[in-house]
C-alpha cells in the first residue's frame, strides 16, 4: 500500500490524532515515509510503509529528521488494541525515538537546527523518517551519546530510575529485588543502582547460555544473578548473609515469581 496524506498529530487526553492540517511557511523535506496502522490486530497483519506528506511548518513547530526509534512491548500492545492508552486511529507507531532538528519555526526559542530531540510523551508517533511536532513535546538531548542510547533513553531508563526513587529512600549499600533483570528496563535498574552504590539482586529465567548473560550483567554492575528456581531453594538464606536483605522489590512478571520476591524483602 502507497497512501500520500497531509497530515500532523496532536495530542488530546494521551491520545494520538492524524488529522489535515494548513500553515504557512514550507519545510524543507516534503514527505515523511512511516509505519501506519488503521486497525488494531497483529502488527504483521495491520501495520503497513506509507508516504506521508508533512504539514508546512507553523512558527512554533520543529522539523525532525528521525534518526533512531525502537520497538518496545508497549508499541506492538498500542498496535494490538491491548495497551491502556490508545491513539486515534490511523496512527504512526512507535512511542520513542531520537531525531535531528533540520528546520524550526520562528517563534521557536528552546531547540535550535542540529540539536537531537526525543519525544516528552508517548503518543507521537515516531516510527517515521520525518516528523513536524510542537516544539514543547520535544526534549533535547546531547548529541555526543551513542544514538542507540539516545533512541532509547526516554522510557527504560526513565521507569529503572523512578522505581529506584520513588519508593525508598536507597543509600549506598542497601539491596534492591529484581525480576526480569535481563530485561531493559532491568537492565537500567542495574547500572543506575551500581553508579548510586546500591547492590541488586537480579532474577533470571534459567537458560542454556546462564553464565554468558551472568557475565554480562555483572559486567554492568549487577551485585549478584540468580535463576527463579533458586529464589524459592533455601540457599537465598546464604546470599542474604553477604549483603542486607532488599528495601525494595521490582517486579516486570507477575504471579509467583512476584511473590517469591517479595518474600525475600526486609
Ligand atoms: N513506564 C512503565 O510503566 C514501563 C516502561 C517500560 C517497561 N515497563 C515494564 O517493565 C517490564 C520490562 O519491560 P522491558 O520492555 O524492559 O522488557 P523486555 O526488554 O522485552 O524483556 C522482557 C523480560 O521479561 C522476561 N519474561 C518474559 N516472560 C516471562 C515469564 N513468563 N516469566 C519470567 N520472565 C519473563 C524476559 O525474560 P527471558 O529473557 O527469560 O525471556 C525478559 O527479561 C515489563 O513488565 C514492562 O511492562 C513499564
Amino acid at each position: 500500500q502507497n497512501r500520500t496524506e497531509e497530515y500532523t498529530h496532536t495530542r488530546a487526553s494521551g491520545q494520538l490524532n492524524i488529522s489535515r492540517s494548513t500553515f504557512s511557511v514550507e519545510p524543507s523535506v516534503k514527505e515523511s515515509t512511516a509505519l501506519i496502522y488503521r486497525c488494531h490486530g497483529e502488527p504483521s497483519q495491520v501495520v503497513t510503509l506509507e508516504t506521508l506528506k508533512l504539514p508546512p511548518l507553523r512558527s512554533t513547530s520543529v522539523l525532525v529528521k528521525m534518526l533512531a526509534a525502537p520497538i518496545n512491548p508497549s508499541d506492538i500492545n498500542m498496535i494490538q488494541g491491548t495497551y491502556a492508552i490508545l491513539p486515534n486511529l490511523p496512527a504512526v507507531g512507535g512511542n520513542e525515538g531520537v531525531g535531528q532538528v533540520i528546520e524550526v519555526g520562528i517563534e521557536v526559542k528552546t531547540i535550535k537546527v542540529g540539536d537531537w530531540v526525543i519525544p516528552r510523551d508517548a503518543g507521537l508517533g515516531m516510527w517515521q523518517t520525518a516528523v513536524v511536532l510542537s516544539a514543547d513535546d520535544l526534549v533535547t538531548v546531547p548529541s555526543d551519546i551513542p544514538v542507540l542510547s539516545a533512541a532509547t533513553l526516554g522510557v527504560n531508563p526513565c521507569t529503572a530510575l523512578r522505581m529506584l526513587s520513588d519508593f525508598e529512600d536507597l543509600k549506598p549499600g542497601d539491596t534492591v529485588i529484581q525480576n526480569a533483570a535481563n530485561s531493559a528496563v532491568g537492565q537500567a535498574v542495574i547500572q543506575i543502582a551500581a553508579a548510586k552504590g546500591v547492590q541488586t539482586v537480579n532474577v533470571v529465567r534459567d537458560r542454556p547460555n546462564l553464565q554468558k548473560l551472568t557475565d554480562g550483567l555483572k559486567a554492568m554492575g549487577a551485585t549478584c544473578v540468580i535463576t527463579e528456581e533458586t529464589l524459592r531453594r533455601p540457599e537465598m538464606k546464604e546470599i542474604f548473609k553477604s549483603y542486607p536483605r532488599p528495601k525494595l522489590a521490582l517486579n516486570g512478571v507477575g504471579g509467583k515469581s512476584a511473590t517469591e520476591l517479595l518474600r525475600h524483602l526486609q
